[in-house]
C-alpha cells in the first residue's frame, strides 16, 4: 500500500483525517514517527496557500507524499473573521478556550447581531520533490452560540451549531462531525483522488 504522511500535529485533526480517509487504499503516518521535521511557517493570505506550503513542507522533510489541511472559522458579524488567522486568534500560546473566550468576547462587543459562521477547511497533497498533486477545499455552514457547549472536537467545536442541527460540533457524535464537516468535505474529494491514485 502507498504511504500517505499525514502532516498536522494538531491531535483533533489527525482523528478527524485518519477516521474520514480509512478505505482509500493507502496508509498512513503520523509527525510523530519524524520528531525531527520541524513546523512550517504559515504566512499565506489564503487557506490554499498555508495548506499547499504546509503539505510541500513536510513533504520534503520527511521523503514521504505528505496530506496537510488548513483550516478556520468565519464570522459573519466579525466580517468573516479570524478566517486563515484563526490559529493565531488571541495570540501564538493562546490556548483554544482562549480563542473562544476571545471570540465571545468580541461577539458581545459588537452591534452586529448576525452570528452565521462557517468553517473552511483545504486539504492539499504535495510529493517530496515539490509538486502539488491534489488540492480540495470543503465549507460547512451554520451558527455561533453564546456560551461553549459539549466536550467531543477540539478548537472552536463548542461554539459552532451546523446548519441543520440543534447540537454544537462538540455535542454531535464524532460521526456525525466527520460526515458533514468542512474537514470531511474536503477528504470526501481528497479521497477520490488518493483512491484513483494507489501508486502500485
Ligand atoms: P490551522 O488550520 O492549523 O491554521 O488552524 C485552524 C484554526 O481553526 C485552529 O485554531 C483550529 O482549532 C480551528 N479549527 C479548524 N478546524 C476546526 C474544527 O473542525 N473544529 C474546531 N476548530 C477548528
Amino acid at each position: 500500500m502507498p504511504i500517505l504522511l499525514l502532516g498536522t500535529r494538531n491531535p483533533g485533526k489527525l482523528r478527524e483525517i485518519t477516521s474520514i480517509l480509512e478505505g482509500s487504499g493507502w496508509s498512513f503516518n503520523s509527525l510523530q514517527d519524524f520528531d525531527h521535521v520541524g513546523s512550517p511557517e504559515e504566512n499565506g493570505v489564503t487557506y490554499s496557500e498555508n495548506a499547499i506550503s504546509k503539505a510541500r513542507y513536510y513533504a520534503t522533510a520527511t521523503g514521504l507524499i505528505a496530506l496537510a489541511d488548513d483550516s478556520g472559522l468565519e464570522v459573519a458579524a466579525l466580517d468573516w473573521a479570524p478566517g486563515v488567522h484563526s490559529a493565531r486568534y488571541a495570540g501564538e500560546n493562546a490556548s483554544d478556550a482562549g480563542r473562544r473566550e476571545l471570540l465571545l468576547s468580541e461577539l458581545s462587543k459588537t452591534s452586529n447581531p448576525d452570528r452565521r459562521a462557517r468553517f473552511v477547511s483545504v486539504v492539499a497533497i504535495a510529493d517530496p520533490a515539490g509538486a502539488v498533486l491534489n488540492v480540495s477545499e470543503g465549507i460547512c455552514h451554520g451558527t455561533i452560540t453564546f456560551a461553549p457547549r459539549g466536550t467531543g472536537g477540539f478548537g472552536y467545536d463548542p461554539l459552532f451549531i451546523p446548519d441543520g442541527h440543534t447540537q454544537t460540533f462538540a455535542e454531535l457524535p464524532e460521526a456525525i462531525k466527520n460526515h458533514i464537516s468542512h474537514r470531511a468535505l474536503a477528504l470526501v474529494q481528497t479521497k477520490e483522488f488518493l483512491a484513483a491514485d494507489s501508486r502500485g
